[in-house]
């Protein structure tokens, strides 16, 4: 029976569950470290301990637990995991935390939550002497990690970290730009509105290809309002007349502040007006059952 730790106590594997709530489930807002134990003894120790703080400095959550105490709770684990006499005793340790469980599923940090620690322990065998006797294959590839921003994916640290940052200003959302264009939201998709056209970046790998976005596109189409799928410049975007943030839970958001300064003349603008109808209109066509 493998014993693990969870929120102070120590229990058996099977028993350890947290909150479907729980943030690293909900958007992968947590961290972790790996920690090899020889012969019982923990590894550079120290080391881990410092990555894992600076860990946590980088996605704003405070360590939960003292150097001392960790070092007490992983030497606890490893001795309940202690294999019988005999063998080597050599263990790879795992411990997580996470910014916890919040009543609802909101992006940015909530309020007064516990963080989640967890801390397991397994054997750690040597490495493969066929490996280690030979040598290994490797291949090279381009190294495209946190570049699906297509896929809907449950990794969302990043998001998370961009629309705290833009709470903390006072701000409903971030815009996000990569090499001097708009990409998209933390959490919705982009419209600019210049000269009566209405403008949204094209899909790609870097945004989420909103659902919202699509029938925004297809409503302003059919009210024939010139559109157009383009890459917008950031230098656009502070000149823009309008700009709408789209997504299934915030519909279509009027942003009329961008950075402290005034979108447009500082209201809200026609082509959201005329926009925001034909949104509302449809969502009571779906109300009653006579559109999706
Ligand atoms: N997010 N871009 C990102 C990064 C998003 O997370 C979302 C939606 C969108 C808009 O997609 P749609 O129109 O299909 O909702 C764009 C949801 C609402 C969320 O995570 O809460």
């Amino acid at each position: 029976m493998t014993t693990v730790y969870l929120n102070g106590t120590f229990l058996p594997v099977e028993n350890a569950c947290i909150s479907v709530m729980d943030r690293g489930f909900l958007f992968g807002d947590g961290v972790y470290e790996v920690i090899p134990a020889y012969g019982g003894n923990l590894f550079r120790l120290h080391e881990h301990l410092n990555r894992l703080k600076n860990s946590l400095d980088g996605i704003r959550l405070a360590n939960p637990l003292s150097d001392s105490e960790w070092e007490t709770i992983l030497n606890e684990v490893l001795e309940s995991n202690r294999p019988l006499a005999g063998t080597n005793n050599d263990q790879s340790v795992y411990l997580q935390v996470t910014r916890g469980s919040a009543e609802k599923r909101d992006h940015s940090f909530p309020e007064a939550v516990r963080p989640t620690v967890f801390v397991m322990s397994a054997p750690l065998p040597d490495p493969d002497p066929a490996l280690t006797d030979c040598g290994a294959a490797a291949v090279t590839l381009d190294d495209t990690r946190w570049q699906h921003c297509n896929i809907k994916a449950v990794t969302l640290l990043p998001n998370v970290l961009l629309r705290q940052q833009a709470k903390d200003q006072n701000a409903a959302e971030a815009i996000l730009i990569r090499d001097h264009r708009v990409i998209e939201g933390s959490a919705s998709n982009v419209f600019v509105i210049k000269d009566g056209n209405v403008l949204t970046p094209p899909k790609s790998q870097q945004m989420l290809p909103g659902i919202t976005r699509d029938l925004v596109l297809k409503l302003a189409r059919q009210a024939e309002l010139p559109c157009k799928e383009t890459d917008i410049e950031e230098a656009l975007l502070r000149t823009a007349d309008e700009i709408w943030l789209t997504s299934s839970t915030r519909e279509v958001m009027p942003v009329t502040r961008l950075d402290g300064n005034r979108v447009g003349d500082g209201s809200l603008g026609p082509v959201w007006k005329t926009i925001i109808a034909l949104y509302r209109d449809y969502k009571a066509a779906v109300r009653q059952g006579k559109a999706q």
